[in-house]
């Protein structure tokens, strides 16, 4: 027999976030802070390696300049707290070089590292969120790594993977319409004519984006999506991320 379903706090979190990027100026507290990024420390890991480091930045002068990194973004310089979320192969270096072994960084131990931290990052906002706080990932923070890694001081086999600004939310956006559940589920199989239902989620955005003063194309989502990636993303990232330690073979 199929169990009953009641609703939890897990669930009204995750049906309720939003990315918030406009907070007031109260601050964070220290020991919030901690029993937040002690939570998050729970997520699942791959071979319990835990190959993931956070910076956390109050100060201001270097939030400006992550700002600045990240292309502008207003939002870094105004919340209390800015995170840096790094992907982290340094302590498997470390563990090799105690073991007189060598650590050979490839694609694999790459997309480990990525993987953990993003698990530990959205557990983290996840946790931020559930005691009320407002938060947004940053992924412009990609933009120049070594620049960042030289400004925080990260380890050779470390970068940062996204930013977390988290702070007292001072707004409650709207949520973003998401893709339907039947478009981005399959069962057993791929359903490959699923993509079709992608026109309705074009209208739907669109109408999202004309009720909160975005001007965008009627197909509001492949239009977009569709011209951002015509172009390669970031091809300084490759060699940036070579030069900090990491391999792709
Ligand atoms: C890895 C990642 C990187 C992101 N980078 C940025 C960013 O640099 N700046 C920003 O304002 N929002 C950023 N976002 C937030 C997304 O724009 C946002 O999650 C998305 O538009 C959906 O909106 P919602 O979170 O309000 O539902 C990022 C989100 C993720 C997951």
């Amino acid at each position: 027999m199929e169990k009953i379903f009641r609703s939890n706090s897990v669930i009204q979190s995750l049906e309720n976030r939003v990315s918030v990027r406009k907070y007031t100026e109260e601050e964070v507290g220290e020991e919030l802070l901690t029993k937040i990024i002690t939570s998050a420390k729970r997520a699942p890991t791959s071979s319990n390696l835990q190959a993931y480091s956070l910076i956390v930045v109050r100060d201001q002068a270097r939030k400006d300049k992550l700002a600045e990194l990240a292309g502008n973004q207003q939002h870094i310089r105004d919340c209390p707290v800015f995170m840096l979320v790094c992907a982290d192969s340094s302590r498997v270096a470390y563990a090799c070089e105690t073991q007189g072994t060598v650590f050979h960084p490839n694609l694999e131990s790459f997309l480990i590292a990525s993987v953990d931290a993003s698990l530990f990052g959205m557990a983290l906002s996840l946790a931020a969120e559930s005691v009320g706080l407002g938060s947004v990932m940053i992924g412009g923070i990609r933009n120049h790594p070594e620049q960042v890694a030289k400004l925080v001081n990260l380890p050779n086999g470390s970068f940062a993977l996204f930013g977390l600004c988290v702070g007292w939310p001072e707004e409650h956006p709207e949520q973003k319409p998401r893709m339907e559940t039947e478009l981005i589920t399959h069962h057993e199989t791929y359903d490959k004519d699923s993509v079709t239902r992608l026109k309705r989620y074009d209208s739907e955005l669109a109408e999202f984006y004309k009720k909160t003063g975005r001007n965008t194309p009627d197909e509001a989502w492949t239009g977009i999506i569709g011209k951002r990636f015509s172009q390669p993303r970031r091809p300084n990232l490759k060699p940036e991320l070579e030069n900090l330690g990491f391999s792709f073979v």
